[in-house]
């Protein structure tokens, strides 16, 4: 336990600094060679803090007004979400946490660590609820999320689905893996899979895709996964591929490629990597792609690093089918990825629909007569869904909607029931919304 401190500690500052919590723990993983139970002491503390973040840190501030929780040093700031987690979560005593953390303590405000650890202890469950009468406010602790994103929640899906959504965002989802049929066949995985003692579930609709059960070993240690023999790839994420449905004469466009689950999905669905084009802006992230898709035997895809708002002139050719994945929010990935709840505020919000909508605009332009776009998003707010295709539609009268089948999710009647949104809590998966688009000739 002792061993596992500073580098629980630097993890947090890490995160802190704005890194993701993924990238991070697998960095100190590999970084460190920490051992089967470090790493689950790391994923444990790491993931529960951030979890609740806003209830650990209100525990901290409401204890002390003789330091700013911002202003102190970040390696000073982890410890004392630890040591807050501790108590009160593990419901260790003030002593115990003590022994554990004090030697990683350098002095804050000039107040020693067992006076600090007693203030915190002594701050109640009650006081953090003080003048917080409404229930977002409520909820926002109860359920350790920014009051402005449950607002939107109860405006959409009312008080109860909202308590659903939220509760899940707090319990595991199940881990999915697509068995890779560009580098190995189905037998062949899923016979490794049960030598070695993993229990796993095929899915229903999605071919390929099996959900982890149990598992003795964690499965990015597996060789398998380690050769791309096998994707980590989210239920609901594989199923936007089966959506756009890529045939092997057809010109396919992905948008917003990397990491490249999706185009390396999409090449494995039509046969051939040949007719696909991959596109991403950032440069750290092309690289990334490159290498997965290299790694995951689709490296004949072509790609290109450009600003997908203006492909046209770039690209010179139309595209058969389009698959837009933009950015978003990721406000249906607060289970697995904890820490993007707190660093999207409700201004960001805008930048996303705009970015949204304008690459929208694009994709409809290099579209065939005939072709289709399937729009995707792993948020589960309104206005980066329903509202960018209906705003779509009303502004591109040649654009009609298709179902968006296999149909997994919840058809939604603002779209016709022709969309689909996937919920954590009913689906067992990431929260996401899919759509799809015909474009008829004007
Ligand atoms: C949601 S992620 C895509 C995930 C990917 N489809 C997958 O399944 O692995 C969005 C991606 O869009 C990229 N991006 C952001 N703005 C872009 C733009 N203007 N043009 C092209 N790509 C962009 C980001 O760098 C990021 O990699």
């Amino acid at each position: 336990m002792d061993s596992i401190i500073p580098i629980v500690i630097s993890a947090l500052e890490d995160i802190d600094k704005g890194k993701s919590l993924r990238n991070v723990l697998r960095f100190h993983v590999n970084q460190y060679k920490l051992d089967r139970e470090e790493e689950s002491t790391l994923y444990y503390y790491v993931h529960e803090i951030y979890r609740k973040l806003n209830w650990i840190d209100l525990f901290i501030k409401t204890s002390s007004s003789n330091f700013s929780l911002k202003k102190i040093k970040s390696d000073m700031r982890a410890l004392l979400r630890i040591a807050t987690h501790m108590l009160k979560v593990n419901n260790k005593s003030v002593n115990e946490v003590a022994t554990i953390l004090e030697p990683h303590y350098h002095s804050i405000a000039h107040i020693s660590f067992c006076t600090l650890l007693e203030l915190i202890q002594s701050v109640t469950e009650e006081n953090l609820y003080e003048n917080r009468e409404d229930l977002p406010s409520k909820y926002s602790l109860k359920y350790f999320t920014y009051t402005w994103i449950i607002r939107k929640f109860i405006k959409q899906w009312g008080e109860d689905f909202t308590e659903k959504v939220l509760q899940s965002f707090l319990e595991s989802i199940p881990m999915y893996v697509r068995i890779n049929i560009l580098k190995a066949s189905f037998d062949e995985i899923t016979g490794n899979l049960t030598d070695y003692e993993i229990k796993y579930t095929p899915v229903d609709t999605i071919p390929d895709l099996i959900r982890i059960d149990e598992t003795p070993v964690p499965i990015p240690r597996l060789d398998e996964f380690k050769d791309g023999k096998l994707v980590v790839q989210q239920k609901a994420s594989a199923l936007v591929s089966l959506v756009l449905d890529p045939q092997p004469d057809e010109e396919i466009l992905d948008m917003c490629a990397s990491p490249g689950g999706k185009t390396s999905h999409i090449v494995a669905l039509a046969g051939t990597a040949k007719n696909i084009l991959a596109v991403d802006l950032n440069k750290e992230r092309v690289k990334i792609l490159t290498n997965r898709l290299k790694l995951l035997g689709a490296e004949e895809v072509k790609i290109l690093s450009a600003d997908a708002r203006n492909l046209k002139t770039a690209v010179k050719s139309t595209f058969d089918k389009i698959l837009l994945d933009p950015p978003c929010s990721g406000s249906g990935t607060y289970s697995s990825r904890p820490d993007i709840k707190w660093r999207i505020k409700q201004r960001d919000l805008n930048w996303y629909i705009k970015l949204q909508n304008d690459l929208l605009s694009e994709a409809s332009k290099l579209l065939e007569v005939d072709g289709c776009i399937v729009y995707s998003t792993c948020s589960l707010f309104e206005d980066e869904n329903h509202e960018i295709i209906s705003q779509f539609l009303k502004n591109n009268s040649n654009f009609s909607l298709m179902l968006a089948s296999p149909m997994i999710g919840i058809p939604s009647d603002l779209l016709n029931n022709r969309t689909q949104t996937l919920y954590p809590h009913i689906h067992k998966t990431e929260g996401f919304f899919i759509a799809r688009m015909k474009k008829e000739s004007s």
